[in-house]
């Protein structure tokens, strides 16, 4: 393994920030998050497949009065959020190193006010749609962590993935989960472009250099109707 990257495994064992495995509070923090890390009632905003952290730190440099959790698998990428977190003294910031697919074990239901979703891996094959962090699998994972009605934001330049999820929000069998979507196929050339303020990770950058408009939506979450539906459904 680089040196590089075993200097940064070994900041993260050492930063309270970073949540991980062999950490007393990786195994202890589901459904604890306000009392045992942010120490505060604030709602709870989860950036799934975080990356480096850009909207995680971003963010939580314009919102004071949220707590903040990026999560990612690979702890070389969190890393980087996680130091600029304590270089800039942002305490209601926190990197968990999981897989997505696993955060019920992290999260209690109704415990995540909000969930970003930017620039994910857009899954083009079509035997790979499961992944995708917006399918219906994913939905009822976030489902069941959220509060009744919470927020859910996607953003990324992949014509795919953008059309695959807003036709689902879109479709008849999700209306009875789905408030207030709004969204923009040219976020550059749309007021709600100001709800990212001004923050760009490398892969949005990357997309724009190429001349790719980046895609945006946003919706009110009906998780707990979704999550009653989908249990009612099993029975
Ligand atoms: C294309 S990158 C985008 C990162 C970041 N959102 C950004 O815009 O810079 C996708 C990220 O998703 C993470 N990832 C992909 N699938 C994941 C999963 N199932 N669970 C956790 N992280 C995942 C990868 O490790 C990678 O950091």
């Amino acid at each position: 393994m680089a040196r590089s990257k075993l200097f940064r495994f070994d900041q993260n064992t050492q930063a309270d920030n970073v949540l991980e495995e062999g950490k007393p509070l990786y195994e202890t923090i589901k459904g604890k998050w306000h009392e045992l890390y942010f120490k505060n009632r604030n709602p709870i905003v989860i950036e799934v497949a975080c990356g480096r952290g850009e909207y995680t730190t971003g963010l939580a440099a314009v919102y004071p009065d949220k707590n903040f959790i990026g999560i990612d698998i690979k702890g070389d990428r969190l890393w980087k959020g996680s130091q600029v977190a304590i270089e800039k003294g942002l305490h209601h910031i926190a990197f968990l190193r999981t897989k997505i697919e696993e955060l019920e074990k992290f999260f209690g239901a109704g415990e995540v006010a909000e969930i970003w979703i930017i620039h994910p891996d857009p899954r083009p094959k079509l035997r790979d749609a499961r992944r995708r962090l917006t399918s219906p699998r994913f939905l009822g994972i976030y489902s069941r962590i959220m509060q009744p009605q919470g927020i859910i934001r996607l953003k990324t330049d992949s014509n795919l993935l953008f059309d695959y999820s807003l036709d689902l929000f879109q479709s008849p069998e999700m209306q009875p989960y789905t408030q207030e979507l709004v969204f923009t196929k040219d976020l550059h050339q749309s007021l709600l472009l100001a709800e990212h303020h001004q923050i760009q990770t490398k892969y949005e950058k990357a997309a724009l250099a190429q001349g790719l408009t980046i895609k945006y939506l946003r919706l009110i979450w009906e998780a707990e109707k979704y999550r009653q539906q989908k249990v009612s459904d099993e029975l």
